[in-house]
């Protein structure tokens, strides 16, 4: 039967470039879209940029421009590297739309009328240098817990432990550097607690992998805290109703934003009605996230659905961190890669195919290191897969006149065992272990290289070109199936599979036929080794 998913990756901040860390989200994510496109089902991507918060009014201000324009331009920059890299969003919106306004105020006043939504007049930190009340990333300080420094004021990045700002030790403004005042203001909170039972429910049930689900009853022991939804002015973001200078928190409306993409995408395309989307069954809705906004995604998200009337959601998929050559990203020692710059030295696909490798379902960093890139492109992509098509479609143009035959009799267990492997790497994409995806199917791989060396095509061709045409067209065969397995991969390579195979756009069914007998086209240039100096290009580019 087949599945309806609405799909989304976290919403990037609209302040700042798309970097290779976003990629790991947004790579996973693409990935397992299109192999859900491939194997048949309904899937929509929604994205857009995260647009409101202090940061981005105070960047818009620095480059005098309306916060609206500066918006705007960022996320174009945004739709550019996204697209640069394959990520196939059915739509990129912004959370700064007239959608989210509507659909944040529903939300908001539901949660009031049902008495979620209380107000305090609390002590909040304030930057006299700046007169700005310092919402939790714009301060930092000591975590309380394990002392880790230069944490913000939400939670540690070391130990994970939630807190108030006011407990950090020794706090400082990111904006000035200077030690904050305490000064009083009436803020907006959303009651957690009024909806326990429907959290918990929920994590029991089979939406978060394991050692996520324990997290989140750690924190459901510590207990859920009254969470601040409001800003003080000046801020770039909604007011919220019946206030005069009040806005919601950048961390209200952005998680609706995957919704308001949603509505925008529904009335523009009419492809499909937002209800029946996010309120019905019929549809699964699934996040894909960093291991840092997780209680965002786990606690509130489904509490604010709730509240909302919508559905909540499936699957909540959480990865680690990226590290470059095994340290935190760092613009200092130039390890901070922006998108923009991967692009103007390497292939695209490479990263794509150098993440799946090392993705897994669960919450490690992953390690972008540039040795073991360059090997691995080299020796996967490039040496067992690539060299398949470039080696054997020279053969059939030269003896065969361009025309595959029929498969060799003696292929058949080749070719049986590579299609054997398909119910085992569909069920490692749907599971998100790529990473054991590309070994099987760099396996299959193994098979088809070992296959076409012990029977030399080339030097058969010289004696019996009809025969070395037949085991030309098993390999081909074999070949086409890695494409396909391949295919939520390395998108563009498996298109100029396709149009050497003169075949329509390949889905997973096609793993249930052959091609015999059929002409194909000329080999074009798939893909190119690499030099690690090539990829060391691209450390140390200006951030
Ligand atoms: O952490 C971030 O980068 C946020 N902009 C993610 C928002 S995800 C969603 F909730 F909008
Ligand atoms: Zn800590």
């Amino acid at each position: 039967m087949t599945r309806k998913l609405l799909v989304t990756s976290a919403l990037p901040y609209a302040n700042g470039s798309i970097h290779l860390g976003h990629l790991v989200e947004h790579i996973q994510t693409d990935i397992f879209v299109r192999f859900q496109k491939l194997i048949g089902n309904t899937c929509y991507y929604m994205c857009a940029d995260d647009s409101h918060g202090t940061a981005i009014m105070l960047s818009a201000e620095k480059k005098k421009q309306p916060p609206e324009e500066y918006i705007d331009a960022i996320r174009k920059e945004h739709i550019a590297d996204f697209e640069g890299f394959y990520i196939s969003h059915d739509h990129y919106y912004s959370t700064h739309s007239e959608e989210n306004k509507q659909l944040s105020e529903d939300i908001y006043l539901k949660a009031s009328e049902a008495g979620a939504i209380k107000t305090k007049d609390i002590k909040q930190y304030f930057c006299e240098q700046t007169k700005l009340f310092l919402s939790d990333r714009f301060i930092k300080g000591e975590c309380p817990k394990c002392g880790e420094p230069d944490q913000y004021g939400d939670a540690c990045e070391a130990c994970f432990h939630t807190y108030d700002a006011t407990e950090l030790s020794n706090p400082y403004s990111v904006y000035s550097g200077e030690k904050p005042i305490l000064k009083n203001s009436i803020h907006y909170f959303f009651d957690l607690s009024k909806f326990k039972t429907i959290i918990y429910d929920w994590i029991q049930e089979d939406h978060v992998t394991e050692p996520v689900k324990n997290k989140l009853e750690e924190w459901f022991k510590v207990g859920l805290k009254d969470w601040d939804i409001s800003r003080d002015a000046p801020y770039f973001g909604f007011l919220i109703p019946n206030t005069r200078d009040k806005y919601f928190y950048v961390w209200l409306d952005a998680p609706i934003g995957y919704m308001a993409t949603t509505r925008h995408w529904c009335d523009t395309t009419k492809k499909e009605k937002f209800d029946t989307i996010w309120k019905s069954k019929e549809y699964e809705i699934h996040h894909f996230i960093g291991k840092d906004i997780l209680y965002f995604h786990t606690l509130f998200w489904p509490a604010m659905l709730h509240v909302g009337g919508y559905q909540l959601p499936k699957k909540v998929n959480v990865h680690g961190f990226l590290t470059v050559n095994n340290e935190k990203m760092s613009k200092s020692r130039g390890t901070f890669i922006l998108a923009s710059d991967y692009l103007k030295h390497l292939n695209p696909e490479f990263l794509r195919y150098y993440y799946a490798a090392k993705l897994t379902s669960g919450v490690d960093d992953l390690d972008f290191s540039t040795d073991d890139f360059t090997n691995k492109i080299n020796s996967d992509v490039l040496g067992k897969v690539v060299n398949i098509a470039s080696r054997l479609g020279a053969i059939i143009h030269k003896y065969g006149d361009g025309k595959l035959s029929s498969i060799s009799d003696n292929a058949s267990d080749m070719i049986d065992a590579i299609r054997a492997r398909s119910d085992k790497i569909s069920e490692y994409y749907e599971a998100l272990e790529f990473s054991k995806a590309m070994k099987e199917i760099m396996s299959c791989a193994d098979i088809a290289n070992q296959f076409i060396d012990s029977v030399a095509p080339w030097s058969v061709a010289k004696e019996d070109a009809p025969y070395a045409i037949q085991l030309c067209t098993a390999g081909m065969n074999a070949w086409r199936y890695i494409m396909i397995y391949l295919k939520p991969v390395l998108p563009q390579i498996v298109k100029g599979a396709e149009e050497l195979l003169d075949s329509d756009s390949l889905e997973w069914k096609d793993l249930e036929t052959v091609i015999e007998d059929t002409p194909i086209n000329k080999y074009q240039h798939l893909a190119s080794r690499i030099r690690l100096e090539d990829v060391e290009k691209i450390i140390g580019q200006e951030a």
